[in-house]
């Protein structure tokens, strides 16, 4: 029997997934990586070799569990974090920890390559404006702050290439993932000459970008010592997370759309041809599907704001449901059932790592918003899945203004877990929402791009059409659907009202003011 192998280097782990061509998972398994290293307010980073030995775990432990011997694996596939920084020197050791995707240091970076390209011509080359998310600005910022790292710069790879690299020996990525760079032509699908000539990078530290199903390498002999994989196992080039989620979730068809809650949250959706935001506040990216786009919001907080809340506030449940093994999350949502929605009145912003959709604004910070002396922890928590819902509605509110059409949303990621979490979205995005019947999303999409790869399929819309499908459906509730509009055009006027203090704030917290 042939299988396909998605690894998706996440934030909090990495996680391999054995899955059959008919979409079966038959088993999966995570290492775990080291918490984000957050030095200073807005900064995060982690070490490219705990994302490595993550994958070493993961790799053995679903051979293991499965039983499935590395010689039937037809080919493995990638998904990963995306825009995170890892920098190589000319022996190829890593020069420092990455800069990862909600790193947010790098302000004054987006400031100078707005003014230098200009704003209008930035969307011309890389379909984008300049956000401290993306990885241009994060390199900037270690060639102004670090020059000597900068120098001795000869690799530049996103996160789950530096995992390809090690596993492969070749340096190489993807279009989507390449995508989130701004250094990359999206609507030519190449490396934009015109980005790095006008920042000064020399296209040389950059891996060859592939379409998501192609062949990038094959597991090497060292790699098949270490982890059970066969040598010569071919491996594709995969995707970002959230393009391989869209293609675990089959968001590779005009309409579909899907909202995945991970410790980001964003709604995507696919584009037959590149779709632009003229204020910038999606992202216009390439699709894992080859020759096809999709546009993305996102917001920087969402299951971060519960794994904040839980971290700080949570040691009860956590301790409880490490003794009854059970998941800390499942305890601590059930308090929130028992709220009304809207929470009476409380509304949480989850900005806790700035904002991308729809503010652009890495000086956005999170609050709680109508507190009175009657709410209760429980309403802290029900306004938290609000507040995130809420930030994701104003995605679906800016594709509504483009008119991108949105019929049905699949729900994805952790968060899609929770019942609460799943109707809450229904009620608040106002539209029927899908589960399906393996939510393994992003490392789903990634084995079925290898499957594609494989020649297992002939496509990946045949990939999706064949491994595919609904569970259940859930309708939004006409009542809740009245009262949280009320409640979001409150949430919609709130940042904007206090965005000015926001950023005084802001400067205060990191001693600048
Ligand atoms: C997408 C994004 C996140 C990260 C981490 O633009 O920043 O999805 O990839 O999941």
């Amino acid at each position: 029997m042939a299988y396909m192998m998605g690894i998706d280097v996440g934030t909090t782990g990495t996680r391999a997934v054995i899955v059959r061509p008919d979409g079966h998972v038959v088993g999966a398994a995570t290492g775990d990586h080291q918490p984000m290293r957050m030095a200073k307010p807005g900064w995060a980073e982690q070490d490219p070799e705990d994302w490595w030995q993550a994958t070493l775990v993961a790799i053995r432990a679903a051979l293991e569990l499965t039983n499935v011997k590395g010689s039937e694996i037809a080919a493995v596939g990638f998904s990963g974090q995306m825009h995170g920084v890892v920098l190589l020197d000319k022996a190829r050791s890593v020069l420092r920890p990455s800069l990862i995707w909600c790193d947010q240091r790098s302000q004054a970076q987006c400031d100078w390559i707005t003014q230098k390209v200009g704003a209008a011509q930035l969307i011309q080359y890389v379909s984008n404006p300049a956000l401290t998310g993306f990885s241009a600005p994060k390199i900037l910022w270690v060639r102004d702050n670090e020059p000597k790292v900068y120098e001795r710069t000869a690799h530049f790879l996103l996160p789950k290439d530096f995992v390809r690299y090690r596993l492969t020996g070749e340096f190489a990525t993807d279009v989507s993932d390449a995508s989130g760079t701004l250094l990359f032509d999206v609507t030519n699908r190449r490396w934009s000459r015109e980005m790095l000539s006008a920042l000064e990078i020399d296209s040389q530290i950059l891996p060859k970008a592939f379409e998501s199903p192609e062949i990038t390498g094959e597991i090497s002999r060292e790699v098949a010592v270490l982890t059970g994989l066969s040598a010569g196992t071919p491996v594709v080039a995969g995707a970002g997370d959230q393009a391989a989620s869209a293609v675990g979730n089959g968001i590779v068809l005009p309409g579909l759309t899907s909202a995945t809650l991970g410790t980001s949250g964003v709604i995507f959706t696919y584009t037959a041809a590149p779709k632009l935001d003229p204020r910038g506040r999606i992202h216009t990216f390439c699709h894992a599907v080859p020759g096809k786009w999709h546009v993305m919001g996102v917001t920087q907080g969402a299951g971060l704001s519960l794994r904040w809340f839980r971290d700080n506030f949570g040691q009860a449940e956590t301790w409880y449901a490490r003794q009854a093994d059970v998941d800390p999350y499942e305890l601590i949502i059930r308090e929130a059932e028992k709220i009304r929605p809207g929470s009476d009145g409380l509304l949480w912003l989850p900005y806790l790592m700035g904002e991308r959709t729809p503010h652009l604004d890495s000086q956005a910070r999170g609050m709680w918003f109508g507190m009175t002396a009657a709410h209760t922890r429980a309403h802290l928590i029900r306004s938290i899945l609000e507040g995130v819902a809420f930030s994701l509605r104003d995605s679906l509110q800016i594709f509504q203004e483009l008119d991108i059409p949105v019929e049905q949303i699949r729900a994805s990621g952790g968060g899609s877990r929770s019942f609460l979490w799943r109707q809450i979205q229904a009620d608040i995005y106002g539209k029927e929402l899908v589960t399906l019947r393996t939510s393994e999303g992003s490392a789903l999409g990634a084995a079925l791009l290898a499957g594609v790869g494989a020649k297992i399929y002939a496509s990946v819309e045949e990939s999706a059409q064949e491994a595919i499908q609904v569970k259940e459906s859930m309708a939004p509730k006409p009542e809740n659907v009245a009262a949280y509009e009320r409640y979001y055009q409150v949430y919609r006027g709130l940042y904007p009202a206090v965005q000015e203090l926001s950023h005084t704030l802001a400067k205060l917290g990191a001693g600048e003011a």
